[in-house]
C-alpha cells in the first residue's frame, strides 16, 4: 500500500456537511499536456458552529486558493494527499481554486482523461477530486457553470451538462463555450467532453409539450453505428412517462460514445457518457446480445434522470437506492420490450452464475453495507443486481398500483434531494399499507436466503412446509429471517392453475390472491400451508416468475420436474424446473421416470412448430441451452473443475447425438428468412438456429463439419451468426487445425478495424478450452492488444478468468499465476479495472482444497506487493480473512 494501511469508512460515522456549495463556476483552459481548472465556489455555512470546509483532492497541482478575493498563503490553509482544509471560516464565502491536471496521463480513467482523440471525464464515484479541490460527496448539490477552452480545430465539439449559453472564438483561435445547469447535482454527475465528434441528432416531445434535442456523439469513423441507440433512447423516454410518470427535464439530452472506459456507462446530468460497447451497434459489428445490451444500457443511464439525479443518494452506502431501483426499471422496459419470461431467466440465471456467488465469497457484502475501503469495489452484481431483485419484491409485495404510487412518491417528496434506502421503504410502506419493518433486513444481512420446502398429500390435502435460512457471511453469524414474497400456484394434470379463489388455504401466515396466483408472506423461519379439498394431487409451481432471490431445495419426484419443464405456464418455472433436472444429472444422481433426452427431444420438435411465435421460439432456445459451468458451480454443493467440464460436455455430445437429424432439421427451419432485423422475431429465429448449429457441431459426420461451419460462417449477414461459426473455430476440436486458424485469420482480416468486433474475435478465443497460457501471452503481445485499454483487457484477460474454466483452474497453478500477474500489472496503470479482473480468484471457497491452496497463494503474493491500490488492497485482503 502506497500511503499505510487504507482507512476504512463507515456508514455509522457518517455526518452531514457543515458547509454547502451552493455554486460552482468552473473553467477548463485545455492544453496538450496540461489543463488549468478554475472553480469558483459560493459556500454556505450549513450548520451552526461549523467553521472547517474540507475540501477533496487527489493527485491535483494546486496552483492557488483564495477566498473572497484574498489569496491565501501556505500557512493559511491545511493540505495532505487527499484533502484541502479551510479553517476558521466562519458564514458565507467565495472561494476561487486553481490546479493543474495531466489528462494525458490519467491511466485510471477516473477524473478527466484522454481517450483516443477526445478528452472525458468520469466522476462517479469519487473522481471529480481528480480535478479540482471539491466537496466530493454526493448530500453536496450544487449549480454548475462550466466554460471550456480549447483549441478550435482539434476539440470543434466542446460539452458540459445542462444548456448552451454561450460560444465565441478568441483572436488566438481558441474557442470557449459555456454551459449551465439549472439543476442542482453532486459533483458525481459533473461531466465535460472535448473533441472532434460527429453527431446524430433527433427531438423527443414531452408529455407536456416540451421539444427535447437529442444528439448522440462519436468519433466520425463510429456514427454509423448510433442509430440503433437513438431508437432506444426515444422508447426509453417515452416508457418513463407511461409507466413511471417522469419526464425529462432539459432542452437537450446528450449521449457520447468513448473507447476507454471502466465501467458501462455514466448518467451525467443531461451528458451520459457511455462505452461504445453499450452504445455502437450495427448488423456486422453487433451481436443479438449485444443490441440487447445497448437497449438495456441507454434506458438505464436515461432512467438514472430520476432514480439517481432528481433524486440522488445522501451517501455511498445508499448506492443500491439509485442502481438495484435503476436496475429494475431497465429490466421493466426489456421486458416490456422484449420476452418478458426470457428477460427474467436471463436475469435470474444471471443472479444465480454471480451474485450468488459473490454472497458465498469472502467479499460477501450487503446491499447496504457497513463499510468500505475503495467505493468503486461496491459496483457490484449485490448492489446492483440483489438491490434490483429487493425493488421487485416491493413490487410484489405491494403489486403495481402500489407500487406505483409509493414510486410517485418517493420522487415528489426527495426531488432535489439526497435521500437514503429507508426513505424509500417508507414510501413503499406508506403506499402498500403494509408493515415493512422486516423486509428491510434485506438491505443489512448479506448471504443467499435458503428456503427448504416438504410437501405432503393425503386424502385430498396438500401440506406444505417451508424452511428458511441464511448462512452465515463475514461479520455476520447469525442471521435472522427475512420476509419474502413467495408465489405460487398448483397445476392440474394438465398444466392448468388451479383457480385460486377456489381454493381451502389454511395457513398462520398472510397469503394474498394476485391473479392466477397466491402470494405468501413468508416471515417465519418456518411456515405451513395447507390445502384441503384436493380431488388429486395437485402439481406444485413454486416461486414464480421467481418471486424472491433465493436458493430453494425441494425433494420432489423428477417426474414433477418435468411436468413443469413441458407444461407450466410461468416461463420461468418451465426453464427452472428443467434447471433443476440437468443439475440432478450432474450432481451424478439418477433420473427417475424422466429423460432429459427425450425432454430436449420434445422442446427441439416442439420449437419447430412455433417459428411464427417469437417469444416461445426465444424460450425453447434458452431451454435447448445446456446450463453454462459458472451456473453449474454455483447450484452444485461439490463439484471437481475437469469432471464436471467432462460431465458437461459428454452430456452435450449424447444430446447432439441422439437428435442428429432433429438438429439438422431445426437448424435449416429456423434460419431467418429475411435479411437481418435486430427485432424480437429476427432474434428468436437467430437463437434457435445457433443452438441447433451447435449440437449440429458436435453430432454431424466429421466429413459434414467443416462444410457447415464454412457455411454458416459465409453465408452470415450478421455477427451473431458469424460469431457462433467463430465461436466453432475457437474450441471446436473436431475441426482441423488448418481449417481453424484459416476462419480465425479470415475473421480478423474482415475486422480489423472494427474494435469491438476485436474485441469479440479476442474473447472467444480467451475463452477456449483449446488456448494455452502460451496463446494467451500471444495474445496479449498481438498489435492489437491495448492494455491501457479495458475494452481489450477484459476480452483477453477477463474473459479468460470468466470463462476458460479449464486453462484457468489447471492443477499445475498456471491459470492462477498468469491472471496474478496480469493483475498486478494492470494495478499500476487501472487500479478499478485491476481488482475487477482479480475477482475469479476471490472465489476461492467453492473449490477443492488442492486449488483452494493454489489460489490463495496466488492472492497471497498479490498482498505481499508493495504498492497495492486501495482497490486491490480491499479485494486482496478481504478475501484473503
Ligand atoms: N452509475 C453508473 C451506472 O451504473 C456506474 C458507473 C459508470 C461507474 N462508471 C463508473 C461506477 C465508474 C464506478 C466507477 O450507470
Ligand atoms: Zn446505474
Amino acid at each position: 500500500m502506497k500511503d499505510g494501511q487504507p482507512q476504512e469508512i463507515k456508514l455509522a460515522d457518517y455526518q452531514a456537511p457543515g458547509y454547502r456549495t451552493t455554486t460552482t463556476q468552473l473553467h477548463f483552459d485545455i492544453h496538450d499536456g496540461a489543463t488549468v481548472v478554475t472553480s469558483e465556489l459560493q459556500i454556505e455555512r450549513q450548520q451552526e458552529g461549523a467553521d472547517t470546509l474540507e475540501l477533496a483532492g487527489q493527485e491535483l497541482e494546486l496552483i492557488s486558493v483564495a477566498v473572497d478575493g484574498q489569496e491565501l498563503s501556505g500557512n493559511e490553509f491545511a493540505l495532505d494527499d487527499e484533502t484541502l482544509t479551510l479553517r476558521d471560516l466562519g458564514g458565507s464565502h467565495t472561494v476561487l481554486i486553481k490546479t493543474r491536471i495531466h489528462p494525458e496521463q490519467n491511466t485510471a480513467l477516473e477524473g478527466l482523461y484522454r481517450s483516443s482523440s477526445m478528452y472525458c471525464t468520469q466522476c462517479e464515484a469519487q473522481g471529480f477530486r481528480k480535478i479540482t479541490y471539491y466537496q466530493d460527496r454526493p448530500d453536496v448539490s450544487s449549480v454548475f457553470t462550466t466554460s471550456i477552452t480549447a483549441d478550435s480545430s482539434a476539440y470543434p465539439t466542446l460539452l458540459s451538462n445542462g444548456n448552451l449559453i454561450d460560444s465565441k472564438v478568441q483572436a488566438d483561435g481558441r474557442r470557449t463555450v459555456t454551459w449551465h445547469d439549472p439543476h442542482p447535482k453532486p459533483s458525481y454527475l459533473f461531466a465535460l467532453v472535448a473533441g472532434d465528434l460527429a453527431s446524430v441528432e433527433d427531438t423527443f416531445v414531452t408529455a407536456s409539450g416540451c421539444q427535447v434535442a437529442l444528439q448522440i456523439f462519436s468519433e466520425p469513423h463510429n456514427i454509423d453505428q448510433c442509430g440503433y441507440a437513438m431508437e432506444v433512447l426515444k422508447r426509453s423516454m417515452a416508457w418513463d412517462e407511461q409507466r413511471f410518470g417522469r419526464e425529462y427535464d432539459l432542452d437537450v439530452f446528450m449521449i457520447v460514445a468513448v473507447e476507454d472506459f471502466n465501467m458501462g456507462a455514466m448518467e451525467n446530468k443531461g451528458l451520459n457518457i457511455f462505452n461504445t460497447s453499450c452504445v455502437l451497434a450495427s448488423p456486422d459489428t453487433a451481436t443479438d446480445a449485444a443490441y440487447q445490451r445497448v437497449e438495456a444500457v441507454v434506458a438505464h443511464e436515461y432512467f438514472h434522470n430520476w432514480s439517481g439525479n432528481r433524486v440522488t443518494c445522501r451517501d455511498w452506502f445508499q448506492l443500491s437506492l439509485k442502481e438495484g431501483f435503476t436496475v429494475f426499471r431497465d429490466a421493466e422496459f426489456s421486458s416490456d420490450m422484449n420476452s418478458r419470461a426470457v428477460k427474467r431467466i436471463e436475469d435470474v440465471s444471471f443472479l444465480r452464475s454471480i451474485q450468488f456467488a459473490e454472497d458465498a465469497s469472502p467479499l460477501a457484502h450487503a446491499v447496504r453495507p457497513q463499510s468500505y475501503i475503495e467505493i468503486s469495489n461496491f459496483y457490484t452484481t449485490t448492489i446492483y443486481e440483489k438491490g434490483a431483485e429487493v425493488v421487485r419484491m416491493y413490487h410484489t409485495l405491494l403489486g403495481e398500483t402500489a407500487f406505483r404510487q409509493g414510486s410517485d412518491a418517493y420522487f415528489a417528496r426527495h426531488d432535489g434531494s439526497a435521500a437514503t434506502t429507508d426513505d424509500f421503504a417508507a414510501v413503499m410502506q406508506e403506499a402498500g399499507q403494509l408493515d415493512l419493518t422486516q423486509f428491510k433486513r434485506w438491505y443489512d444481512q448479506a448471504g443467499t436466503p435458503a428456503l427448504h420446502v416438504t410437501e405432503s398429500y393425503a386424502e385430498g390435502a396438500l401440506t406444505l412446509v417451508i424452511q428458511q435460512s441464511c448462512p452465515a457471511t463475514p461479520g455476520q453469524p447469525e442471521k435472522l429471517p427475512f420476509h419474502m414474497p413467495v408465489v405460487f400456484a398448483l397445476l392440474d394434470a394438465t398444466g392448468q392453475v388451479l383457480p385460486v379463489q377456489e381454493l381451502r388455504v389454511d395457513c398462520d401466515a398472510q397469503i394474498d390472491r394476485r391473479d392466477d396466483n397466491l402470494l405468501l408472506h413468508l416471515r417465519e423461519a418456518e411456515t405451513k400451508v395447507v390445502f384441503q379439498g384436493l380431488t388429486d394431487k395437485p402439481v406444485m409451481s413454486f416461486l414464480r416468475g421467481f418471486s424472491a432471490p433465493v436458493k430453494v431445495s425441494y425433494p420432489r419426484p423428477d417426474s414433477e420436474l418435468g411436468f413443469l419443464a413441458r407444461h407450466d405456464l410461468d416461463g420461468f418455472v418451465r426453464w427452472d424446473a428443467l434447471q433443476s433436472l440437468w443439475v440432478k444429472h450432474f450432481a451424478g444422481q439418477a433420473l427417475e421416470g424422466v429423460e432429459l433426452t427425450r425432454i430436449v427431444g420434445d422442446l427441439a420438435d416442439q420449437a419447430g412448430h412455433q417459428l411464427e411465435h417469437a417469444e416461445d421460439m426465444l424460450l425453447a432456445a434458452t431451454m435447448l441451452s445446456l446450463p453454462e459451468e459458472n451456473y453449474l458451480f454455483e447450484q452444485l454443493a461439490k463439484f471437481e473443475v475437469d469432471s464436471l467440464i467432462d460431465a458437461r460436455d459428454s452430456l452435450m455430445q449424447t444430446l447432439a447425438d441422439d437428435h442428429t437429424d432433429r438438429w439438422l432439421q431445426l437448424y435449416q427451419l429456423s434460419q431467418a428468412p429475411q435479411p437481418y432485423q435486430p427485432d424480437a422475431f429476427g432474434m428468436a429465429r437467430r437463437a434457435l438456429a445457433n443452438v441447433a448449429f451447435s449440437y449440429l457441431c458436435r453430432g454431424c459426420a466429421a466429413a459434414d463439419l467443416q462444410g457447415i461451419v464454412e457455411r454458416h460462417y459465409q453465408q452470415a449477414d450478421n455477427l451473431t451468426d458469424r460469431r457462433a461459426a467463430l465461436s466453432q473455430a475457437c474450441r471446436n476440436d473436431r475441426l482441423e487445425v488448418e481449417f481453424r486458424s484459416w476462419l480465425i485469420n479470415d475473421f480478423y482480416q474482415r475486422w480489423q478495424d472494427q474494435a469491438l468486433v476485436i474485441d469479440l474475435w479476442f474473447s472467444l478465443q480467451a475463452q477456449s478450452p483449446l488456448t494455452s497460457i502460451e496463446d494467451m501471452r500471444a495474445l496479449q503481445a498481438h498489435p492489437q492488444f491495448d492494455e491501457r485499454n479495458p475494452n481489450r483487457v477484459r476480452s483477453v484477460c477477463g474473459a479468460f478468468g470468466m470463462y476458460n474454466h479449464r486453462r484457468l483452474h489447471a492443477l499445475d497453478g498456471s491459470g492462477y499465476a498468469f491472471l496474478r500477474d496480469v493483475v498486478a500489472g494492470l494495478d499500476r496503470t487501472n487500479p478499478q479495472v485491476a481488482a475487477r479482473i482479480c475477482t475469479p480468484l476471490t472465489r476461492w471457497q467453492r473449490y477443492d482444497s488442492e486449488r483452494q491452496q493454489l489460489m490463495r497463494s496466488a492472492l497471497e503474493q498479490l498482498a505481499e506487493r508493495a504498492d497495492l491500490s486501495k482497490d486491490l488492497f480491499e479485494i486482496v485482503n478481504k478475501s484473503l480473512t
